[in-house]
């Protein structure tokens, strides 16, 4: 699929208002799963509205399950450990990584050949990460050259104990998942924390797991219980508010019903060094999932040095995070290489938008630099239909002089449909 639409952004003063975001796209994929695999009907409320989350549901249709979803509720049959159906086709994750990854330590479980199939973008990320710890459980999977389509010769594992070179939720998740269906106890030792979702969602949906610093362990053959689950707002989409928000003084955004489970979050101590005023409530924790409000106030623009250990609690901010310093101050950012292998090179897509825009950008191997001093031009930035680019490119407009365009801007479908309405709203 090309994405090939046009969005023009116009400088603003200030962003100001109240509002919640679309549910949390990590959180909707991992209940989706864990409702596939427990036998009877579970309710995710909430259920995150983008193309990404659509595809995990499309992949769960393709193996036999009936899925239905009305007024962002998705409901889910899931079926018993191993009774999922062979595919009569390809399961086309899209765009989707976390789908793709995911799934595949369900599929290489299952006593059935399938094929999984990701759009352009997809089909040139890393799948080895997984792969290789699947083969050692002792799955067939074909790839080409660890890329997808992947095709999986299901069928019984065994446990294993794994430590990932990179920190990755998703590879962290698609071992448990497997090792869910494996015989014995599966390790997950990871080289640093990343987000805890998996763990806490196979907690709520019955299956125990244990947690010792940053290992997580998980026995094969455990049956849950479905579940009737809310998804809180997505602090990652949130990210793009509480950026404009902090970029340009004057601001206050107030998001309600967000995420703020702690391996998220670590953009907010990021906006406090930069120099805005941030204020977290955190109201209830459901479905394991700590949720609140959180105020951010623009008061002045300053320096931010990130470093590889905070990386993982914020890797998916980090091109939100590159547009704090577009109106001033400076962000640099290094030991983020994993960038490259997103829905796009995001180092290079985002320093080549930024100084389209105006901005004063520098890109190094694992990491950028932006360096702001006062409203840039503004320009034509591409989003190269990447989601987050396209959202990261219309926070950093809003500081620019005149009108900006950001091309392919529907690549925002993805994780946040009605990004462009709210942002007209935002803005003062
Ligand atoms: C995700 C994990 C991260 C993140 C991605 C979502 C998840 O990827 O960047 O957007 O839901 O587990 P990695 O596991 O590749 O780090």
């Amino acid at each position: 699929m090309s994405l090939v639409s046009t969005s023009t952004v116009s400088p603003a003063r200030r962003v100001r208002g109240r509002l919640r975001v679309p549910g949390d796209k990590s959180i909707s994929h991992r209940y989706a799963l864990l409702a596939a695999l427990v036998e009877g009907r579970s309710r995710i409320a909430n259920y995150a509205p983008g193309a990404d989350c659509r595809s995990t549901l499309m992949c769960l249709r393709g193996v036999g399950l009936d899925v239905a979803e009305a007024a962002g509720v998705v409901t889910i049959e899931g079926r018993r450990l191993g009774q999922l159906m062979a595919p009569s086709g390809p399961l086309n994750a899209g765009n989707s990584g976390s789908t793709m990854r995911m799934i595949a330590g369900v599929l290489a479980a299952q006593p059935f050949v399938s094929e999984v199939v990701g759009d352009a973008s997809l089909s040139r990320r890393p799948m080895r990460r997984v792969l290789v710890p699947l083969a050692q459980m002792g799955a067939r999977v074909a790839s080409t050259d660890g890329h997808a389509p992947l095709v999986f010769h299901g069928g019984p594992l065994r446990a294993i104990s794994y430590a990932p070179e990179v920190p990755s939720a998703q590879v962290k998740s698609a071992v448990l998942l497997a090792g869910l269906h494996g015989e014995g106890l599966t390790r997950v030792t990871e080289p640093a924390r990343t987000r805890d979702h998996t763990e806490r969602a196979l907690g709520i949906f019955g299956v125990s797991v244990q947690v010792d610093g940053l290992t997580v362990s998980i026995q094969g053959g455990q049956r849950g219980e479905p579940q009737s689950l809310v998804v809180p707002g997505d602090f990652s989409s949130a990210a793009f508010w509480l950026v404009a928000a902090a970029a340009l003084p004057g601001s206050r955004i107030e998001v309600e019903d967000v995420g703020l489970n702690p391996t998220r979050t670590g953009l907010l101590e990021i906006l406090r060094r930069f120099g805005a005023r941030v204020e977290v409530r955190e109201t209830e924790t459901l479905a394991g999932e700590p949720r609140g409000t959180i105020v951010v106030e623009g008061e002045r623009q300053g320096t931010v040095e990130v470093g590889p250990e905070e990386v993982p609690s914020i890797i998916d901010e980090l091109p939100a995070v590159a547009a704090l310093a577009a109106h001033g101050g400076t962000v640099r950012v290094r030991g983020a290489a994993e960038l490259r292998v997103k829905e796009s090179d995001r180092i290079a897509v985002l320093v080549a938008g930024f100084k389209a825009l105006g901005i004063t950008a520098v890109e190094h191997p694992d990491g950028f630099e932006v360096v702001g001093s006062g409203a840039p031009s503004g320009g034509v930035a591409d989003a190269c239909g990447d989601h987050r680019m396209a959202m990261a490119f219309a926070i950093a407009a809003l500081a620019a002089r005149a009108p900006s365009r950001i091309d392919g801007s529907d690549a925002v479908a993805i994780s946040y449909p009605g990004f462009f309405d709210t942002l007209d709203r935002l803005v003062t």
